[in-house]
Protein backbone atom coordinates (compact mmCIF):
# COMPACT_ATOMS: atom_id res chain seq x y z
CA UNK A 1 0.00 0.00 0.00
CA UNK A 2 1.16 3.67 -0.80
CA UNK A 3 -0.19 6.09 1.69
CA UNK A 4 0.41 9.98 1.07
CA UNK A 5 -1.15 11.68 4.34
CA UNK A 6 -0.78 15.88 3.79
CA UNK A 7 2.06 15.79 1.32
CA UNK A 8 3.85 19.23 0.30
CA UNK A 9 6.29 19.33 -2.20
CA UNK A 10 8.40 22.52 -2.82
CA UNK A 11 11.18 23.08 -5.45
CA UNK A 12 13.86 25.35 -3.98
CA UNK A 13 12.87 26.24 -1.06
CA UNK A 14 13.94 29.49 0.58
CA UNK A 15 14.97 30.43 -2.81
CA UNK A 16 13.60 33.24 -5.32
CA UNK A 17 12.30 30.95 -7.38
CA UNK A 18 10.91 28.41 -4.80
CA UNK A 19 8.04 26.72 -6.37
CA UNK A 20 5.16 24.35 -4.19
CA UNK A 21 4.43 21.72 -6.80
CA UNK A 22 2.35 19.83 -4.04
CA UNK A 23 0.02 21.09 -1.50
CA UNK A 24 -0.98 18.76 1.17
CA UNK A 25 -1.93 15.95 -0.75
CA UNK A 26 -3.71 13.07 1.25
CA UNK A 27 -3.84 9.59 -1.36
CA UNK A 28 -3.65 6.10 -0.45
CA UNK A 29 -3.25 3.78 -3.33
CA UNK A 30 -3.85 0.10 -2.26
CA UNK A 31 -2.31 -3.49 -3.88
CA UNK A 32 -4.09 -4.42 -6.86
CA UNK A 33 -4.69 -1.00 -8.09
CA UNK A 34 -4.85 0.82 -11.97
CA UNK A 35 -4.85 4.57 -11.69
CA UNK A 36 -4.68 7.43 -14.08
CA UNK A 37 -3.36 10.52 -12.98
CA UNK A 38 -4.47 12.97 -14.75
CA UNK A 39 -4.27 16.96 -14.89
CA UNK A 40 -3.35 19.94 -17.10
CA UNK A 41 0.75 20.42 -17.62
CA UNK A 42 2.38 21.76 -14.61
CA UNK A 43 -0.25 20.30 -12.42
CA UNK A 44 2.34 18.29 -10.40
CA UNK A 45 2.03 14.92 -12.06
CA UNK A 46 5.10 13.77 -13.01
CA UNK A 47 6.51 15.47 -9.48
CA UNK A 48 3.76 12.88 -7.02
CA UNK A 49 5.56 10.16 -9.29
CA UNK A 50 8.81 11.34 -8.29
CA UNK A 51 7.75 11.39 -4.72
CA UNK A 52 6.25 8.15 -4.45
CA UNK A 53 9.31 6.62 -6.18
CA UNK A 54 11.73 8.56 -3.39
CA UNK A 55 13.19 10.40 -6.50
CA UNK A 56 12.04 13.42 -5.06
CA UNK A 57 11.67 14.17 -1.16
CA UNK A 58 8.98 16.19 0.55
CA UNK A 59 9.06 18.54 2.71
CA UNK A 60 6.05 18.25 5.12
CA UNK A 61 3.91 15.36 5.35
CA UNK A 62 4.39 11.83 5.17
CA UNK A 63 4.67 8.87 2.05
CA UNK A 64 4.97 5.52 3.07
CA UNK A 65 5.68 2.36 0.95
CA UNK A 66 4.44 -0.53 2.98
CA UNK A 67 4.69 0.94 6.20
CA UNK A 68 8.13 2.53 4.90
CA UNK A 69 8.45 6.48 5.46
CA UNK A 70 10.50 7.69 2.66
CA UNK A 71 12.37 10.52 3.80
CA UNK A 72 13.21 8.54 6.67
CA UNK A 73 15.31 6.70 5.31
CA UNK A 74 19.18 6.57 4.20
CA UNK A 75 20.04 7.54 0.47
CA UNK A 76 21.78 3.69 0.37
CA UNK A 77 18.28 1.97 2.17
CA UNK A 78 16.01 3.90 -0.12
CA UNK A 79 17.43 3.28 -3.31
CA UNK A 80 17.83 -0.55 -2.42
CA UNK A 81 13.37 0.02 -1.58
CA UNK A 82 13.48 2.10 -5.02
CA UNK A 83 14.82 -0.97 -6.94
CA UNK A 84 13.16 -3.78 -5.46
CA UNK A 85 9.89 -1.93 -4.89
CA UNK A 86 9.10 0.10 -7.58
CA UNK A 87 9.29 0.07 -11.31
CA UNK A 88 9.63 3.25 -12.97
CA UNK A 89 8.85 3.86 -17.35
CA UNK A 90 9.85 7.53 -17.99
CA UNK A 91 8.25 9.96 -20.12
CA UNK A 92 10.92 9.80 -22.39
CA UNK A 93 12.08 6.23 -22.27
CA UNK A 94 15.51 6.75 -20.48
CA UNK A 95 17.04 3.78 -22.41
CA UNK A 96 20.81 3.90 -23.45
CA UNK A 97 20.20 3.93 -27.34
CA UNK A 98 23.92 1.88 -28.11
CA UNK A 99 23.13 -0.99 -25.64
CA UNK A 100 20.53 -4.03 -26.75
CA UNK A 101 17.22 -4.43 -25.55
CA UNK A 102 18.38 -6.83 -23.32
CA UNK A 103 21.66 -4.98 -21.66
CA UNK A 104 18.74 -2.69 -21.07
CA UNK A 105 16.70 -5.21 -19.23
CA UNK A 106 19.06 -6.02 -16.98
CA UNK A 107 20.52 -2.65 -16.23
CA UNK A 108 18.35 -2.88 -12.30
CA UNK A 109 19.96 -6.19 -11.93
CA UNK A 110 23.74 -4.70 -12.11
CA UNK A 111 23.97 -4.49 -8.55
CA UNK A 112 22.32 -7.78 -7.56
CA UNK A 113 24.56 -10.12 -6.09
CA UNK A 114 23.35 -13.10 -8.59
CA UNK A 115 24.81 -14.90 -11.79
CA UNK A 116 24.99 -13.21 -14.91
CA UNK A 117 23.70 -16.48 -16.31
CA UNK A 118 20.58 -15.89 -13.51
CA UNK A 119 20.09 -12.20 -14.31
CA UNK A 120 19.80 -12.75 -18.14
CA UNK A 121 17.15 -15.18 -17.48
CA UNK A 122 14.67 -13.25 -15.42
CA UNK A 123 15.56 -10.38 -18.22
CA UNK A 124 14.32 -12.53 -20.69
CA UNK A 125 11.48 -13.52 -18.68
CA UNK A 126 10.39 -9.75 -18.26
CA UNK A 127 11.19 -9.39 -22.52
CA UNK A 128 8.72 -12.32 -22.98
CA UNK A 129 6.16 -10.60 -20.66
CA UNK A 130 6.12 -7.42 -23.29
CA UNK A 131 6.24 -9.87 -26.22
CA UNK A 132 9.44 -8.60 -27.77
CA UNK A 133 11.22 -11.94 -27.32
CA UNK A 134 12.83 -11.92 -31.21
CA UNK A 135 14.20 -8.41 -30.56
CA UNK A 136 16.30 -8.87 -27.45
CA UNK A 137 19.60 -8.76 -29.11
CA UNK A 138 18.58 -5.82 -31.23
CA UNK A 139 20.08 -2.21 -30.38
CA UNK A 140 18.11 0.02 -28.61
CA UNK A 141 18.19 2.89 -31.60
CA UNK A 142 16.80 0.37 -33.95
CA UNK A 143 13.36 0.05 -32.46
CA UNK A 144 10.24 1.48 -33.08
CA UNK A 145 8.33 4.26 -30.49
CA UNK A 146 6.39 1.25 -29.71
CA UNK A 147 9.03 -1.10 -28.85
CA UNK A 148 10.98 1.33 -26.94
CA UNK A 149 8.24 1.59 -24.82
CA UNK A 150 7.63 -2.17 -24.38
CA UNK A 151 11.68 -2.48 -23.20
CA UNK A 152 11.05 0.31 -20.60
CA UNK A 153 8.05 -1.21 -19.47
CA UNK A 154 10.26 -4.78 -19.72
CA UNK A 155 13.09 -3.08 -17.40
CA UNK A 156 10.79 -1.61 -15.03
CA UNK A 157 9.03 -5.12 -14.04
CA UNK A 158 12.62 -7.08 -14.63
CA UNK A 159 12.63 -6.97 -10.47
CA UNK A 160 9.17 -7.95 -10.12
CA UNK A 161 8.42 -4.59 -8.16
CA UNK A 162 4.88 -4.11 -5.95
CA UNK A 163 4.29 -1.04 -8.24
CA UNK A 164 4.76 0.11 -11.63
CA UNK A 165 4.71 3.85 -12.06
CA UNK A 166 4.59 5.48 -15.67
CA UNK A 167 4.89 8.78 -16.87
CA UNK A 168 2.91 9.18 -20.30
CA UNK A 169 4.04 5.80 -21.62
CA UNK A 170 1.68 6.08 -24.48
CA UNK A 171 2.52 10.24 -24.97
CA UNK A 172 5.01 9.20 -28.01
CA UNK A 173 2.97 6.78 -29.64
CA UNK A 174 0.04 6.27 -32.38
CA UNK A 175 -3.05 5.39 -31.42
CA UNK A 176 -3.15 1.76 -32.20
CA UNK A 177 0.69 1.44 -30.60
CA UNK A 178 -1.09 3.02 -27.46
CA UNK A 179 -3.87 0.77 -27.01
CA UNK A 180 -1.41 -2.31 -27.76
CA UNK A 181 0.75 -0.38 -24.66
CA UNK A 182 -2.55 -0.53 -22.95
CA UNK A 183 -3.45 -4.16 -23.33
CA UNK A 184 -0.25 -4.74 -21.94
CA UNK A 185 -0.63 -2.98 -18.29
CA UNK A 186 -3.55 -4.46 -18.59
CA UNK A 187 -2.28 -7.64 -18.64
CA UNK A 188 0.34 -6.76 -16.22
CA UNK A 189 -2.55 -5.72 -13.55
CA UNK A 190 -4.53 -8.72 -14.25
CA UNK A 191 -1.72 -10.19 -13.27
CA UNK A 192 -2.34 -8.59 -9.54
CA UNK A 193 0.68 -5.46 -10.45
CA UNK A 194 -0.68 -1.90 -8.66
CA UNK A 195 0.11 0.05 -11.64
CA UNK A 196 -0.35 3.87 -11.74
CA UNK A 197 -0.16 5.91 -14.94
CA UNK A 198 0.30 9.68 -15.68
CA UNK A 199 -1.79 10.86 -19.10
CA UNK A 200 -3.37 13.31 -21.17
CA UNK A 201 -5.01 10.85 -23.11
CA UNK A 202 -8.76 10.36 -22.39
CA UNK A 203 -8.74 6.96 -24.20
CA UNK A 204 -5.78 5.91 -21.39
CA UNK A 205 -7.69 7.18 -18.72
CA UNK A 206 -10.71 5.40 -19.45
CA UNK A 207 -9.79 1.89 -19.67
CA UNK A 208 -7.81 2.74 -15.96
CA UNK A 209 -10.01 1.34 -12.93
CA UNK A 210 -9.40 4.68 -11.14
CA UNK A 211 -9.05 8.17 -12.03
CA UNK A 212 -6.84 10.56 -9.93
CA UNK A 213 -7.09 14.68 -10.69
CA UNK A 214 -4.61 17.05 -10.07
CA UNK A 215 -4.77 20.71 -10.33
CA UNK A 216 -2.20 22.95 -9.11
CA UNK A 217 -0.63 20.91 -6.98
CA UNK A 218 -3.89 18.99 -5.22
CA UNK A 219 -5.86 16.56 -5.74
CA UNK A 220 -9.51 16.74 -6.88
N1 LIG B 1 13.08 21.19 -10.57
C1 LIG B 1 12.10 22.09 -10.49
N2 LIG B 1 12.31 23.33 -9.98
C2 LIG B 1 11.32 24.23 -9.89
N3 LIG B 1 10.07 24.00 -10.28
C3 LIG B 1 9.77 22.79 -10.79
C4 LIG B 1 10.79 21.78 -10.93
N4 LIG B 1 10.20 20.68 -11.48
C5 LIG B 1 8.92 21.01 -11.67
N5 LIG B 1 8.66 22.26 -11.26
C6 LIG B 1 7.36 22.95 -11.31
O1 LIG B 1 6.42 22.20 -10.57
C7 LIG B 1 5.16 22.17 -11.24
C8 LIG B 1 4.72 20.75 -11.44
O2 LIG B 1 5.62 20.13 -12.35
P1 LIG B 1 5.35 18.66 -12.90
O3 LIG B 1 6.50 18.30 -13.74
O4 LIG B 1 5.01 17.77 -11.75
O5 LIG B 1 4.03 18.89 -13.78
P2 LIG B 1 3.22 17.85 -14.67
O6 LIG B 1 1.81 17.84 -14.16
O7 LIG B 1 3.93 16.56 -14.72
O8 LIG B 1 3.24 18.57 -16.11
P3 LIG B 1 3.36 17.94 -17.59
O9 LIG B 1 1.99 17.43 -17.94
O10 LIG B 1 3.72 19.11 -18.44
O11 LIG B 1 4.42 16.88 -17.58
C9 LIG B 1 5.34 22.95 -12.54
O12 LIG B 1 4.80 24.22 -12.39
C10 LIG B 1 6.84 23.02 -12.72
O13 LIG B 1 7.22 24.21 -13.34
MG1 LIG C 1 5.00 15.55 -16.25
Amino acid sequence: MIKLENITKIYNKGKKNEFTALKNVNLTIEDGEFIAVTGTSGAGKSTLLYVISGIDTYEDGSCTLDGTELNRLSDVKLSKVRNKTIGFVMQDFALVEDFSVLENVMLPLQFDKMSGKKKKELAMEAIKRVDIEELAKKQVNQLSGGQKQRTAIARAIVNHPNYILADEPTGALDSKTSKEIMNLFEKLNADGQTIIIVTHDPDVAVRCKRNIRIEDGQVV
